[in-house]
């Protein structure tokens, strides 16, 4: 079968005070339709680069291909969830939120946008809330509908950048079942970072480690049966060895 999403030599070099620095040197990746991909790895090593560069917010060299054809810049086949709980427009409310991104793709009729809104939100667990504003939602809220907002627009890929990492504890759990569930019902495939190697066990079909440089330490599918839970077996030696990877490689970056 072939990829959905292909990488091809991917390099990203940022300028900083006038020296080059090779933030992703060399990477190639191909990920499947349907998997559910989760990257760990230190901070600065590259993780939000290659999302933005993936979403076609970034001129990078190499090429990048979803379903076959190269990306020229960013487009409704690829939607970012951030972390920043202030991604929502602050001064539309909940449906008219999920609504811009339809109107511009040409959906104007009344029902139809009010069926896909009222679908997504039900999707998130925010029915009920089509006429908050932002500022009337919690974090996690906040979260959710910017989810449902992907979900609207039906991408190929889901990109989500450490989207749960400002959450409580138990708001984070819930979230994950949460797009656990969504991501086994729809037809999409989500590339997901977290620091968090809890987060990737749970949720990954396949789990990579990145190092400095864009280096893929470790790229294994996810042996465990889902739903996982810390007495699954097998969980245990996959934390530890994506554990001692992970803090290698920060002790590296250290010295
Ligand atoms: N716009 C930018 N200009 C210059 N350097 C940047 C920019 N964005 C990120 N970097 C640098 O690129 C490296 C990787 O950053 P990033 O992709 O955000 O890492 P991660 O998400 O893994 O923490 C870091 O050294 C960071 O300082
Ligand atoms: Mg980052």
């Amino acid at each position: 079968m072939s990829a959905l999403l292909k990488i091809e030599g991917l390099c990203k070099v940022y300028d900083d005070d006038s020296r080059e620095h090779a933030v992703i040197d060399d990477l190639n990746l191909e990920v499947a339709q349907g998997e559910f991909l989760c990257i760990l790895g230190p901070s600065g090593c590259g993780k939000t680069t290659l999302l933005r560069c993936i979403a076609g917010f970034e001129h990078c060299k190499g090429k990048i291909l979803v379903d076959g054809r190269e990306i020229t810049g960013p487009g409704t086949d690829r939607i970012m969830v951030f972390q920043d709980f202030n991604q929502l427009f602050p001064w539309l409310t909940v449906e008219k939120n999920i609504q811009f991104a339809l109107k511009r793709q040409g959906i104007r009729d009344r029902a139809r946008l009010e069926a896909i809104t009222s679908d997504v939100l039900k999707k998130v667990k925010m029915d009920g809330h089509e006429r908050d504003y932002p500022y009337q939602l919690s974090g996690g809220m906040k979260q959710r509908v910017a989810i449902a907002r992907a979900l609207a627009l039906k991408p190929a890929i889901i990109l989500m950048d450490e989207p749960f990492a400002a959450l409580d504890a138990i708001t984070r759990n819930t979230l994950q079942q949460e797009v656990l569930a969504i991501s086994q019902q729809e037809n999409c495939t989500f590339i997901f970072i977290t620091h968090n190697i809890q987060e990737g066990i749970v949720l990954g079909t396949r789990l990579m480690l990145m190092q400095p440089g864009g280096k893929i330490a470790i790229d294994t599918k996810n042996p465990i049966a889902r739903p996982v839970s810390p007495s699954s077996p097998g969980y245990g030696p996959l934390w530890d060895r994506l554990y001692a990877a992970l803090y290698d490689t920060q002790h590296a970056n250290n010295t």
